[in-house]
């Protein structure tokens, strides 16, 4: 039987990738920002009520973690109030919801991987705005709730770290990354796949995916770099120098080490993450033929 998904943030990079991998076993309604906006109650209840979805994907989010920090009642209002919209509409029209959570509700102090249930600590308004969300859809849903913390996520278009990196790599003589902050980098690409996993599995519960191994920002730029020489899109090499994050400035704390533990995941659907380099030269393949 065709699973209908509704899906919020379609213009996103992960809404954009959710859009371009649907399986063939599911019909997709996307709704982008201006046509759903996910932190007005009667929005959600309307879309809901009309697309008469099995399941919402919510791909929606306040993401931007420096300027949270400016305007906490904004990120507040689309991560917290969006999930709990979205929650109580699933639950009055009998669906369910997956929803995306972040890495950053951990303080990154621990130096094991971060298992589901380990204990939250966000350093950051983004990190306490997406902790609050996975909270609100907790409360309504309780254990048909189905949360996927995700990290250091990047596709092919759309602005983040490899698009960002890239551009520095052209037009900057040296590049200064933070060489003290450890993490999974994670395609949108995988995280797509996971979803729908997710989804065949019908899992429930709080669950953790990204791409396999660890890196700082600083060798995840690096490793851009020289993916990115060797499949010619950039045609000089530059100096890429490590940085402290206090060097940098930043308004937001972020974790220095969130590993996310995957072995739930795994068990749940029975998809294997790839190393992160691997999915990196796939996007960047993607992107060459783009
Ligand atoms: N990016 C990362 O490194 C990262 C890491 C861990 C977890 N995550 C999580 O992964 C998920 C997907 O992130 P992403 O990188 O794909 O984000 P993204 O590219 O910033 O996309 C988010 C989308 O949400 C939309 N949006 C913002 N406010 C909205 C609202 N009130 N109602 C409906 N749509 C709204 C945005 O539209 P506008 O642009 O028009 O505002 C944008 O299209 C999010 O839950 C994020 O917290 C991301």
């Amino acid at each position: 039987m065709m699973i209908k998904l509704l899906l919020t943030g379609a213009n996103g990079q992960l809404g954009h990738e959710i859009i371009a991998r649907c399986p063939s076993t599911c019909s997709i309604v996307a709704l982008p920002h201006e046509v759903l906006d996910i932190s007005d109650s009667k929005s959600c209840d309307d879309a809901v009520r009309v697309c008469k979805p099995d399941w919402v994907i919510n791909a929606a989010a306040y993401t931007n973690v420096e300027k949270a920090e400016d305007e906490p009642e904004i990120a507040m209002r689309i991560n917290r109030d969006g999930p709990l919209n979205l929650a109580r509409a699933v639950q009055r029209a009998g669906a369910r919801l997956l929803h995306i959570s972040s890495d950053f509700v951990f303080d990154g102090l621990q130096h094991r991987p971060y298992l589901p249930e380990d204990a939250t600590n966000p350093l950051s308004v983004y990190g306490k705005s997406k902790l609050v969300g996975e909270k609100a859809v907790l409360s309504v849903l309780g254990n048909d709730a189905l949360i996927m913390r995700t990290s250091w996520l990047y596709s092919a278009a759309g602005k983040n770290f490899l698009n960002t990196t890239l551009g520095l790599l052209r037009d900057q003589p040296f590049l200064q990354i933070v060489s003290d902050q450890t993490g999974s980098p994670t395609s949108a690409v995988s995280l797509t796949k996971a979803v729908f996993s997710a989804i065949a599995a019908d899992a429930r519960g709080i669950f953790h995916w990204s791409d396999d191994g660890t890196a700082t920002w600083y060798d995840f730029a690096c490793e851009i770099q020289k993916q990115a020489l060797a499949l010619q899109l950039v045609n000089e090499k530059k100096e890429i120098r490590p940085v402290s994050s206090s060097e940098l400035k930043c308004k937001a704390v972020r974790p220095p080490w969130s590993v996310l533990d995957k072995a739930s995941f795994i068990a749940a659907t029975g998809l294997m993450p790839q190393a992160w380099q691997t999915m990196l030269e796939k996007t960047l393949i993607e992107r060459k033929a783009a």
